[in-house]
């Protein structure tokens, strides 16, 4: 697998996917989504990788969707619905995925990294919408997933006027999992992707769908969907062997089935 604006590598079950326009600071062209989403579905279906980390370079994360690209754009404009196509994919990739920020997360990139599961940040890291700016708002889901994180008056400090969050404050309101050394940051969404990596990887995927399923349910449909989901789970060999090895003592041998 190859992409010109997306840096792929694999390292056991753990797929990196690094956004690589640094001239333009990972601005978010139709080019780079394309590539990220297909990249990212490549992977879904591949069952060798069990967790992505979606990373950027160290100064930026991404700096928000490509402003030149959208400059001469219509509100129609086949190209605009097309890229957030893409875009909506990369909601939609079952495995977990962890987001490592370092720098601007601004936009369209504030946006990518709260579409990941987890986000470890760098102590360099700035959270932003600054789309107010530009005479738009986020369109990638800044507004509901901000709200959702943040709290109302948190978030309409960021998307109102445009202020920027330091990597400190995300984590001390929610927004971010842990803030690491630059250097480190990398090695931390590592660590926690192989602790994710040796779980069984049915019941890791469940869980992700449940907890997922919060965000567009009543508390009631929402135990509804997640009993529906634990019993499943009493079907999976992995449940049986999980819970045998736990009272042989022993550490489990997933099969993923
Ligand atoms: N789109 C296109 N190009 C961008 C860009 C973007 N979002 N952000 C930066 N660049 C380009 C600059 O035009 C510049 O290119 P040239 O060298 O060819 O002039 C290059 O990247 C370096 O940028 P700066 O010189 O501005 O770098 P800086 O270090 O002084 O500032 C920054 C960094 C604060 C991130 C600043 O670049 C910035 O504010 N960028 C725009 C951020 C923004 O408004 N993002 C929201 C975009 S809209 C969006 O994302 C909508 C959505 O939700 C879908």
């Amino acid at each position: 697998m190859e992409f010109e604006n997306v840096i792929v590598e694999k390292d056991d079950s753990i797929a990196v996917l690094t956004l690589n326009r640094p001239q333009q600071l990972n601005a978010l062209s139709y080019d780079l989504v394309k590539d990220l989403s297909l990249a990212m579905q490549e992977f879904d279906h591949d069952d060798e990788v069990r967790v992505m980390i979606v990373t950027g370079g160290e100064k930026v994360f991404a700096a928000g969707a490509d402003i030149k690209e959208m400059a001469d754009r219509g509100p129609f404009d086949a190209r605009i619905q097309e890229r957030l196509a893409y875009r909506d994919r990369i909601n939609r990739i079952a495995k977990p995925v962890i987001a490592a920020v370092s720098g601007f997360a601004l936009g369209g990139g504030c946006e990518l990294a709260m579409s990941c599961d987890i986000i470890i940040a760098s102590e360099t890291a700035r959270f932003g919408q600054p789309e107010v700016n530009l005479g738009i708002i986020p369109g990638s889901g800044g507004t509901q997933r901000l709200t959702r994180t943040l709290g109302k008056y948190r978030a309409m400090e960021m998307v109102l006027a445009g202020e920027t969050m330091s990597a400190g404050d995300a984590e001390r309101f929610g927004l971010v999992n842990h803030v690491v050394p630059v250097e480190l940051l990398l090695d931390e969404a590592k660590n926690i992707a192989k602790k994710i990596a040796a779980k069984p990887v049915l019941a890791v995927k469940a869980a992700k769908e449940a907890v997922l399923k919060s965000a567009n349910t009543t508390l009631d449909e929402g135990l509804e969907f997640e009993r529906k989901s634990f019993y499943l789970l009493f079907a999976s060999e992995d449940r049986k062997e999980g819970m045998k090895a736990f009272l042989e003592k022993r550490k489990p041998e997933f099969k993923g089935r």
